[in-house]
């Protein structure tokens, strides 16, 4: 049971552009650097690495007490996104993503930075609670985005 949480953890943290947590476990993979995968990302997988350059982005402004006002378009375009793999979404998804879209009106909409880092917080933890069901592996990597 021990042994198999340990693989667990070790394998969420090395993957990164993939949901499988098991995949990129084997002892070739070096655990400090990780680079993108180079096959073609799907169309949902494209939105979320957005999505993820954005909230970096978003959280280095913060930090340096600047409002971020930059946007993705289309963000409900991932409800009709195809996935990797058709296991990745399931009859949950699209609940998630309309509170997903609700958080990142609230950050649009925050006009202070204290505001906005609240709204970005809020956010985070909408990635995560969407990413507990259907993609953990990158869950480790999106918590980094929380600004304490
Ligand atoms: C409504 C559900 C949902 C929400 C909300 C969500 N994700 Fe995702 N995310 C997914 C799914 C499903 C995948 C797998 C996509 C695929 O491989 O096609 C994914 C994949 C990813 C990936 C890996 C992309 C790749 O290149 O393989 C990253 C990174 C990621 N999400 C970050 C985020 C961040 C950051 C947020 C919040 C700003 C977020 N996600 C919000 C469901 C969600």
């Amino acid at each position: 049971m021990l042994n198999k949480l340990f693989f667990l953890a070790v394998a969420i943290s090395v993957s990164f552009y993939s949901c499988d947590t098991a995949e990129e476990s084997s002892s070739t993979v070096k655990k400090s650097t990780w680079s993108p995968k180079m096959d073609e990302p799907s169309e949902l997988a494209q939105i979320m690495r957005d999505l993820h350059e954005e909230g970096l982005q978003r959280k280095a402004s913060l930090e340096k007490g600047e409002l971020f006002s930059g946007s993705v378009d289309n963000l409900l375009k991932m409800i009709a996104a195809t996935p990797t793999e058709p296991h990745m979404k399931g009859p949950a998804f699209e609940p998630h993503a309309m509170a997903f879209n609700a958080s990142y009106g609230a950050i649009q909409s925050a006009s202070t930075v204290a505001q906005q880092i609240e709204a970005h917080n809020n956010l985070v933890k909408s990635c995560v609670a969407c990413h507990t069901n259907f993609c953990q592996g990158p869950i480790s990597r999106i918590e980094l985005l929380y600004i304490h």
